[in-house]
């Protein structure tokens, strides 16, 4: 009999969660965000401190969401609820699911963005419009298509639309079919791309650049988008992990689960910046350029490589797959919520809170055209909503995700739920949620805001 039973359905095996959980976590934020964040930060210290902070705090944070989502079976705010409440804490835990749905709000909101741009881009080639051009032309296609407001936000209807539909859908229904199939076809993809960097571009520079570390080039600020990015690409701390964990069976193994896809995922990242930076290098093009730089390369790549007719409508028609689970992902949270807490009908949650973001999204549109020159903090308005959501909403939630799994579950609650006895390997699990990386976290959070600096402790 399983425990903890709700309304909800189970994924069909243990294969179809891990399927499901890699394509909300690999998405977007591993091809475009992670290279242009490293392009930004100078390489190599950024890629290892990223690195470091996948390991010591996503995966422990990653279990801990995993194991609450499953204990709790319900919406991220109810779950949060009522697990505190059965360990004796206090209700107002669902505090964290509320703030993970405004996270996600605010980061699907120009993560349809870039779906619109991928979209565009899988018109362009489809249409052949890479072959041969010079970088310059490649360079002048992008800025043609930011000065083109109407054409993103036609295909920024068309993302919303499309991931609205599945999510109107249910997830089991929609979402374990379509995982299974693409998520190898993209690592298939990336497979052949990286063996063009290596043979067709400079990949000795491309390795240096990303592995290299230069210390003295990573700020505190640098740090926390780091940090900000590891939490990002792992989709932790806004209760999207939870919501898919209340969906899995007894029996599964979180820990093994968890530590498959970090893995995967983190793989992902790599790759994708050992195509893109040996590109970069062999064209003479800027790796800081920011969010342009993955649009401003591939295709590069594509219109000068054999096949590339046929590679790149196929890498961009997979990038939005990719991209779509992950939307989905982000949705998910606030329209359970929605539906198990009002009982309203899935389908028309879905779509009330669909045009909401889609509405904030149109910030995102204006940002690379009409509302361009609006500086706050010195970014765009773009930025300053991926600053807000990536690096202190989501680090900040799965701090208090951490600090819920590891002191607030009592430890015979999350033995159980582990199900990994209590020797060395929940011994490790529970230090590093315990300790490890609610501490990292903080200690970023003062060294970003240079309250370590001004203490004189670094
Ligand atoms: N992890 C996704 C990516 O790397 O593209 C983004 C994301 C999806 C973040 C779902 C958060 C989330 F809930």
């Amino acid at each position: 009999m399983v425990k903890g039973t709700s309304l909800r359905g189970f994924w069909s095996s243990r294969l179809a969660f891990v399927l499901a959980v890699s394509g909300s976590a690999v998405g977007l934020g591993n091809i475009w965000r992670f290279p242009f964040m490293v392009g930004e930060n100078g390489g190599g210290a950024f890629v290892l401190f990223y690195i470091l902070c996948v390991f010591a705090i996503g995966l422990p944070i990653m279990i801990s969401e995993v194991m609450i989502g499953r204990r709790g079976r319900r919406n991220p705010i109810a779950t949060m609820r009522i697990v505190g409440e059965e360990e004796g804490s206090h209700a107002a835990w669902s505090l964290v699911g509320v703030m993970g749905i405004v996270a996600g709000f605010l980061i699907l909101s120009f993560y349809s963005v870039i779906g619109a741009w991928t979209i565009a881009y899988l018109g362009h080639s489809l249409a052949g419009s890479f072959s041969h051009l010079p970088k310059e032309e490649i360079h002048d296609l992008f800025e043609a298509l930011q000065a083109n407001p109407l054409k993103v936000v036609v295909l920024h209807t068309i993302f919303m639309t499309l991931t609205v539909v599945i999510v109107g859908r249910g997830v089991e229904r929609g979402l374990e079919k379509l995982v299974r199939f693409l998520m190898p076809a993209l690592v298939f993809l990336l497979g052949l791309l990286l063996v063009y960097s290596i043979v067709a571009a400079d990949f000795a520079r491309g390795v240096e650049f990303l592995f290299r570390a230069n210390f003295d080039a990573l700020t505190p600020a640098g740090m926390l988008m780091a940090m900000g990015q590891a939490f990002f690409t792992l989709s932790l701390g806004m209760g999207a992990i939870m919501a898919y964990g209340a969906y899995l069976p007894e029996g599964t193994s979180i820990s093994r689960t968890s530590f498959a896809v970090v893995v995967v995922d983190t793989m992902i990242a790599i790759v994708s910046g050992l195509i893109i930076f040996p590109i970069v290098f062999a064209s003479g093009l800027d790796p800081a350029q920011g969010p342009g730089l993955l649009f401003e390369t591939l295709p590069l790549a594509f219109g000068s490589m054999p096949w590339g007719w046929l590679l790149g409508p196929l890498f961009f028609a997979l990038l939005l797959f990719a991209a779509w689970t992950s939307a989905i992902g982000l949705l998910e949270p606030a329209v359970a919520w929605s539906v198990e807490s009002h009982g309203l009908s899935r389908r028309s949650v879905a779509i009330v809170i669909g045009v909401l973001i889609w509405a904030l999204g149109l910030l995102t549109v204006f940002s690379f055209n009409l509302l361009a020159d609006v500086r706050i903090f010195g970014g765009t308005l773009f930025d300053n909503i991926d600053h807000l959501a990536s690096n202190v909403l989501l680090p900040l939630g799965g701090l208090l995700i951490t600090v819920f799994g590891g002191w607030v579950m009592c430890k015979n609650s999350s033995a159980d739920e582990l199900d990994i006895g209590t020797g060395p390997a929940y011994r490790t699990w529970r230090f590093l949620a315990r300790w490890v990386a609610p501490l990292s976290v903080l200690l970023v959070f003062l060294h970003a805001a240079g309250i370590l600096s001004a203490l004189g402790l670094v």
